[in-house]
């Protein structure tokens, strides 16, 4: 409606002030600019993705916006209205890292402490213009470099996006903050039909990984190829293309694990595979994931070879599959 288009080109202008006034505070600011050097960082990556620094100034935004009143700032995110009604900025002592969505408009901020703190990162909230568990941080920058790689990569952060993009690899973007979505895997597949995912080596990557894969399951196609790559423990996609370099991680990403095989073998690490009531169990935790898969060639595949797994001819399996979920007497 007319009405919507009007308030979404107000966010815009806001949101487009903003930015930059945080892009000319990173060019007056020598420890915002140091500590991007310090993260291997030149000045051409950090205008290529839009970078900024907002300082400590509790109304820092009202030298761009004379009316720091105007309930727009509250509405765009930017300014926060205390209980007491007093207003101040959201993002202070931040690296400011732009969110467009894919006609390349700002949508949002992320904010990064340089100094010791909590919250490490600090989002925009949900807003009439974003929505996280929909958008991907640096989908606008990467868009050229998805084309010729042929490729979409998936991160967990901005830093990794941005100190990925310092090394020539350009085609990541990142989920921010949130789990995997539908609507991002939706996205994605419309981008690639090849996705690899790399989230950081800890735990809590891994985790993220197999929430991501089950996200997945659904819209897997057979002519797409989903893919899981998993860095060494320390390490996040930003800190091992900076110790390791490009090539090293071009070449972990060549052998990725396909999504079949991170399935199969996660399954396998949940139970005691040597074992009659392991495999049962793990059949058991299987059943709802591959029902969760469209009917095609893929689905067949992986059926297949998580009948042999689970010592199961085909057809055994797939009258499992078939037979309704066991009751207790
Ligand atoms: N994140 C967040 N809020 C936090 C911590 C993390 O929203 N308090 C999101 C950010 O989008 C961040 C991502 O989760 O980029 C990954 O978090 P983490 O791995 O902790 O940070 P890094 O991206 O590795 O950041 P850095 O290298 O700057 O420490
Ligand atoms: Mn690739
Ligand atoms: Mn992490
Ligand atoms: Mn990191
Ligand atoms: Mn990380």
């Amino acid at each position: 409606s007319q009405r919507r288009k009007e308030e979404v080109s107000r966010h815009q202008q806001i949101l487009d002030t903003a930015h930059a006034h945080y892009q000319r505070g990173l060019k007056a600011s020598p420890a915002a600019i140091s500590y991007l050097k310090q993260r291997g960082l030149s000045g051409s990556i950090a205008a290529r993705f839009g970078l900024g620094w907002t300082g400590g100034d509790r109304r820092g935004l009202a030298a761009v916006f004379p009316h720091y009143e105007d309930p727009l700032l509250v509405e765009s995110g930017l300014v926060i209205e205390a209980e007491d009604g007093r207003r101040y900025d959201r993002f202070r002592e931040r690296i400011m890292f732009p969110i467009r969505n894919t006609r390349g408009n700002i949508i949002g901020f992320g904010g990064r402490l340089i100094a010791k703190g909590e919250p490490k990162y600090l989002n925009s909230p949900e807003t009439a213009v974003f929505s996280k568990g929909r958008e991907l941080y640096g989908l606008w920058e990467a868009r050229a470099a998805v084309r010729t790689e042929g490729c979409v990569l998936v991160v967990e952060g901005y830093m990794d996006v941005v100190g990925l993009a310092q090394q020539g690899i350009e085609h990541a973007v990142a989920t921010l903050g949130t789990a995997t979505t539908p609507e991002h895997v939706q996205k994605l597949l419309r981008l690639s039909n090849k996705v690899v995912f790399s989230f950081d080596g800890d735990k809590a990557g891994r985790r993220a990984a197999w929430r991501a894969l089950q996200v997945c399951l659904p819209l897997l196609r057979d002519d797409a190829s989903i893919r899981f790559l998993f860095l060494p423990q320390e390490h996040d996609p930003d800190s091992y293309v900076r110790e390791f370099g490009a090539e090293a991680f071009r070449a972990s990403l060549a052998e990725a694990d396909p999504l079949s095989r991170f399935m199969l073998d996660e399954l396998a690490s949940h139970h005691a595979m040597d074992e009659a009531e392991g495999r049962a169990a793990c059949v058991h935790e299987a059943k709802p994931l591959l029902a969760l898969m469209p009917a095609g060639t893929l689905r067949m595949q992986i059926e297949r070879e998580f009948a042999r797994l689970v010592k199961l001819t085909p057809e055994e399996l797939a009258g499992m599959l078939e037979a309704a979920p066991e009751t207790p007497p």
